[in-house]
Formats: C-alpha cells, sequence, structure tokens
C-alpha cells in the first residue's frame, strides 16, 4: 500500500483519491463533510450499515455482485491434513487420511466490480475456502492478505467505511478519514504498511486475522489464527510492472496455472499464549508465537461457469465443525450476519 493512501479497511475500502476517481465514474455526489465527531452506530443495525457503507464506496449496489470483494475467480483443488494438525484440533478434515475437496475463492476487496487487480486498493486480497467433509458437510476459512485487521470493533468498521465514504473528492481537510485515522493510530499504522501487488496469488500468503478456539481429542483448547503460506514463495510485482499489469491479470493468471500445475499453500496455525489478545484482529501476535501446519492445500482445478458459481456460494467464516469454535472477537461474530445482508442483496 504506498504510503499516500491515507486509510483504507483491508477488505472493502479504496483509498480516498481512488475512490473518488470512482464515484465520480459512477456519477455519485459527494459530500463535502468536514472533520468531525463520528455518528453512534446502532449495534443492532450493524450488519445493515457495514453494507450501506460499503456499497456507498463502491457506487453499488452492483447486480448479482458482493457489496465487498466484488470481484473474484473461483478454483478447486483438495487439503491433505499434516501428522500434527490433529494435536491442535479434532476436526475431521485435520485428522483425515485422505484429501478433502476444496472449493476456492480468490478476490479483490471493495464492491468495485472492475477494480484493477494491480490497483493499490485492490489489496488485501481475499481467499475463502471451503472443505467438503467426509459426511458431505463443509467448513469454511474466510481470509485475507494481511495479518491484521484496521480496527478491533465492527462500530469502529462501520465508522471507517462511513469516513471513507465521505472523503471523496471536494471534502475539505482534515476530513472524516482524517479524523478518523488521528483518532485510531492502528488504523493508520495499518494503512500504511506496504502491500505490493503480488505476482499471482499463488505467491502471496493469507491469514484469518480472527482467532478461534482449537480444540484436541484430549481436550485441550487453545486460541488459534490461520496462516496460509504459498509454497511457491511470497512475490510481489516491481512498482513498474504493476503499473503496465492488465486489469485482470491476478484473475486470469490463477486460472491458466492451476492447469499447467498444481499450485500449493501450507495451511498452518499461530497458537495464542496466555495475555495475547484473543478477541482482537487488530493486534498481531508476537512473531515467536509456536505456529502448528495443519496440512497442504493444493490448487489444481478451474470452475467452469464462474459467474452462476460465484453467485450462489455464500462463505461464512462460522461455518465451522466439531473441534472449531468461534473466539469472542466481536468482529469475527458480526461477518456472517453481514454477509448475509449482502448475499440477500445480491441473491436476485
Ligand atoms: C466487521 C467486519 C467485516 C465486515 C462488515 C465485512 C463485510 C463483508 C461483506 C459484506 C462481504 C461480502 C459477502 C458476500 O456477499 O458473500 C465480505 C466478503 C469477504 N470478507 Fe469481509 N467483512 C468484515 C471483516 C472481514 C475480515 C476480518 C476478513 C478476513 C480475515 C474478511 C474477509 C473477507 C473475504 C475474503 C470476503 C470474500 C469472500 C468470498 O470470496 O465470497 N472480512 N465481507
Amino acid at each position: 500500500m504506498p504510503t499516500n493512501v491515507p486509510s483504507r479497511p483491508p477488505t472493502s475500502a479504496p483509498s480516498r483519491n481512488a475512490v473518488t476517481g470512482m464515484l465520480l465514474a459512477a456519477g455519485v455526489l459527494w459530500l463535502t463533510t468536514a472533520a468531525a465527531d463520528p455518528a453512534p452506530v446502532d449495534a443492532a443495525a450493524i450488519p445493515q450499515e457495514a453494507v450501506a457503507a460499503l456499497n456507498k464506496i463502491s457506487g453499488g449496489p452492483h447486480a448479482g455482485l458482493r457489496a465487498n470483494h466484488a470481484k473474484g475467480v473461483m478454483v478447486t483443488g483438495h487439503f491433505e491434513a499434516a501428522a500434527s494438525a490433529s494435536s491442535v484440533s479434532k476436526a475431521v478434515h485435520f485428522g483425515a487420511g485422505t484429501p478433502i475437496p476444496v472449493l476456492v475463492r480468490f478476490s479483490d476487496p471493495t464492491g468495485i466490480p472492475n477494480l484493477p487487480d494491480a490497483d493499490p486498493n485492490a489489496s488485501p486480497h481475499g481467499m475463502a475456502i471451503r472443505f467438503t467433509l467426509p459426511s458431505h458437510a463443509t467448513t469454511d476459512i474466510v481470509a485475507i492478505s494481511a495479518s491484521s485487521f484496521p480496527v478491533g470493533k465492527p462500530e469502529e468498521f462501520v465508522q471507517l467505511l462511513r469516513a471513507i465514504g465521505d472523503s471523496g473528492p471536494g471534502a475539505k481537510a482534515p476530513t472524516a478519514v482524517d479524523a478518523f485515522m488521528a483518532a485510531h493510530p492502528a488504523a493508520a499504522a495499518w494503512a500504511h504498511t506496504p502491500r505490493p501487488a503480488p505476482e499471482s496469488f499463488a505467491t502471496l500468503a493469507f491469514y484469518g486475522v480472527n482467532a478461534f478456539k482449537f480444540t484436541n481429542a484430549a481436550g485441550l483448547t487453545r486460541y488459534g489464527r490461520y496462516q496460509i503460506i504459498p509454497l511457491a514463495g511470497e512475490h510481489a510485482l516491481a512498482e513498474a510492472a504493476a503499473k503496465g499489469a492488465a486489469p485482470n491479470y491476478l484473475m486470469d493468471e490463477i486460472r491458466t496455472r492451476v492447469g499447467t500445475h498444481p499450485v500449493k499453500y501450507r495451511l498452518q496455525v499461530q497458537l495464542a499464549e496466555a495475555g495475547d489478545a484473543v478477541n482482537d484482529g487488530s493486534v498481531a501476535w508476537p512473531a515467536a508465537r509456536k505456529v502448528i501446519e495443519l496440512g497442504t492445500i493444493t490448487l489444481d482445478g478451474t470452475v467452469q461457469d464462474q459467474v452462476a458459481e460465484q453467485k450462489r456460494i455464500l462463505y461464512n467464516p462460522l461455518s465451522l465443525t466439531d473441534g472449531i469454535a468461534p473466539s469472542e472477537d466481536p468482529i469475527l461474530l458480526v461477518r456472517p450476519a453481514a454477509y448475509a445482508v449482502s448475499y440477500l442483496q445480491r441473491a436476485n
């Protein structure tokens, strides 16, 4: 992410400059709001308020498309558990001796349908994974290519989204975004973390960000966060290459790549220790925390009818299975409701 971007939430909002251009193009009139105390957020209406704010930022809603992570591509493959996985969780796919089918959707954030893949606002990217268990039940992981979130509370996320929506062209400095960042230094630091355009989705690491409670067969429960590490290594485009990249280079490349040779990631979990912030995805845990390998994700096929399948599927970070339970992280707990609001909006 370039340092001149004042703020940008990972899963949703483009920078003020990009939003400006996009909304002007979409013919949306821009509010010139002076920085002021943010309006209170009705806690009971957070899912609706979040989707409304996401719609505003992207000039949406856009028919049939997600309010966030609208642009995506789906591929298929399988997961094979590592021997160490069952020490963390008794979840059936972590103890399975046979490959577990996976259905993966890579995405660009925001509700903007045609956001260029190398645009600074297209990062962090998304990776959503559906595992089909031997019982035919499913469980999901929904991750982004950033190891933390800009804020820890759903109310703050709605305020950030609203601030971005109110800080477009013509907004006088200090804008609502400037004010938000001044009041939330962790979000400002997050927004200024460089996130260069990746060479490929196959060379990008993804993170679950929110913690889950993992319980093994002996009844031992520990908090952990998913990490999805590309076996091809992490590689980004140089700035000039990013500027010249085709608008859909990531979406097109991964479909070609999986048809040529399998794309692999190591799925692992970082375990919390006493005192770690297990209910706040804006706080990264120390890098020295123990990481346990859960297994290997191999992607080697594509989905034929991309439009229909992307429209049909609703990934849900709380679609879990025995051995994995939610933490009390309020952002994690509100996500399924917000995703459902978006799903209802895009289902027709
Ligand atoms: C309060 C916080 C959040 C809100 C309100 C929110 C909102 C949304 C919405 C409305 C969608 C579209 C859902 C659909 O139509 O299927 C979405 C998708 C997505 N979100 Fe979030 N999100 C939040 C936090 C997060 C976090 C913490 C992560 C990652 C760790 C994340 C990763 C993703 C990804 C990867 C997708 C695309 C899923 C797909 O491919 O279908 N989100 N989010």
